[in-house]
């Protein structure tokens, strides 16, 4: 059951929370859940801003009803065409046969391969303004962030933007909406890694968001996703623009895949000096046991990054392939990379291992090393050597951090 809430006068959110769905775009862990935010303009025209995931719009167009008391639905914004926030679009047009369908160029392509529609349709570009009668909506395109038809749409009256997925979050809005009646601590993780799976590998035309949408005079954010931001409006945009810089802190992410704890056995080394050489911020993730999504979105955070594998039937581990392939397709950036692994009865980790380093370009910090089944006396002192030249690496560079 969800509630529609007045967020202004005359504008609401009708979004729902989703506390069922264990993975997002079924691939991304849910604990927290998600919440699909749409927003409800009811001005002299009405218009509502981005819909909701299919499955959770059993109440969608009854909160509708209920605002508008009989009025109808003159437009829906589609500020982007993922199916989370177009999913309740053909049931509402269903109630609302001649709302206008608002989107860019770029929009109605896939609107008509999801969904078949083709009629009743707007198209708007850079800088076009939707009057409503007091509202006056205006348009920027957004492209890439994190599909291409992705735009935003500003309200100059209330000063929001609507944002659609910038600016979002995991996580389910449980009571609160706004930035100050939330636990922000608590969802830190989920709006870290929402933006490091979800939007981070778009670095570039996130730079260009943000440059654009600093002339704007924006008093809220209305993201599709998480809490709307009142009170901490800048944070999120400060975050936003460090993310998308890809800057990071001081502090290591070791990941391992280990099938009998030898390769195990060598990352706990290496975390250990790393501690001796005055490194403090280390997570150490077991990539059989640690979703690919977690891991990012500490990679996004810390500068240095060791991975060690066994090997895998004259390969790489499945689960640290896994990994790899994502940074790859992510392609993260502006990292210090160190590299180890346990031949098992073959080798073969290692070669994976160099394909990556030459796929993402990160500065390696010393030679790789491959140990023969337990680590012998020199196969931990070979690592220590990786540990010690990473925390070199990293005591330079940040001097001034703990
Ligand atoms: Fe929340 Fe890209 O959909």
């Amino acid at each position: 059951m969800n509630h529609a809430i007045k967020i202004q006068e005359n504008i609401y959110w009708i979004g729902a929370n989703d506390r069922r769905t264990h993975l997002f775009e079924n691939y991304w862990p849910l604990p927290k859940g998600v919440a699909y935010n749409s927003y409800l303009i009811a001005d002299e025209k009405v218009a509502v801003i981005d819909t909701i995931e299919r499955n959770k719009m059993e109440d969608y167009v009854e909160n509708i009803e209920a605002i508008l008391d009989g009025r109808l639905v003159d437009y829906v914004i589609v500020n982007h065409m993922e199916p989370d926030h177009t999913g309740a679009l053909k049931n509402l047009l269903c109630r609302y046969p001649n709302a206008t369908i608002v989107g860019n160029a770029k929009t109605f392509p896939v609107l008509k391969n999801f969904y078949d529609i083709r009629d009743h349709l707007m198209e708007v570009r850079e800088g076009c303004t939707l009057d409503l009668g007091r509202h006056k909506l205006t348009f920027y395109m957004t492209p890439m962030l994190h599909w291409p038809e992705t735009m935003v749409t500003f309200d100059a009256t209330s000063g929001i933007l609507f944002s659609g997925d910038i600016f979002g979050a995991f996580g389910t809005l449980d009571g609160g909406i706004f930035d100050d009646e939330v636990d922000l601590d608590y969802l830190e993780e989920e709006i870290s890694r929402y933006y490091s799976n979800i939007v981070g590998k778009f670095g570039q035309p996130a730079q260009l968001a943000l440059k654009k949408l600093e002339a704007l005079p924006v008093r809220m954010i209305c993201s599709t996703h998480g809490p709307l931001r009142r009170s901490f409006v800048n944070d999120i945009i400060a975050k936003y623009n460090a993310w998308s810089k890809y800057e990071t802190s001081k502090g290591v992410i070791i990941v391992f895949s280990s099938m009998y704890g030898n390769t195990e056995r060598m990352a706990d080394e290496i975390a250990r000096c790393l501690v001796e050489n005055g490194i403090k911020k280390i997570r150490l993730h077991d990539s059989s046991k640690t979703h690919p999504s977690y891991i990012i979105n500490d990679i996004f955070r810390f500068r240095g990054v060791i991975l060690g594998s066994c090997a895998y039937n004259a390969n790489i581990f499945p689960a640290m392939e896994t990994l790899l392939h994502e940074l790859e397709q992510i392609g993260v950036k502006n990292h210090l990379l160190g590299y180890f692994g346990d031949k098992s009865w073959s080798g073969g980790a290692i070669n994976r291992f160099d394909r990556f380093a030459k796929n993402i370009d990160w500065e390696i910090v010393h030679p790789a090393h491959e140990a023969w089944g337990a680590p012998k006396t020199g196969d931990r002192e070979a690592c220590r050597n990786i540990a010690r030249a990473m925390a070199d690496k990293l005591n330079a560079l940040y001097p001034d951090e703990a």
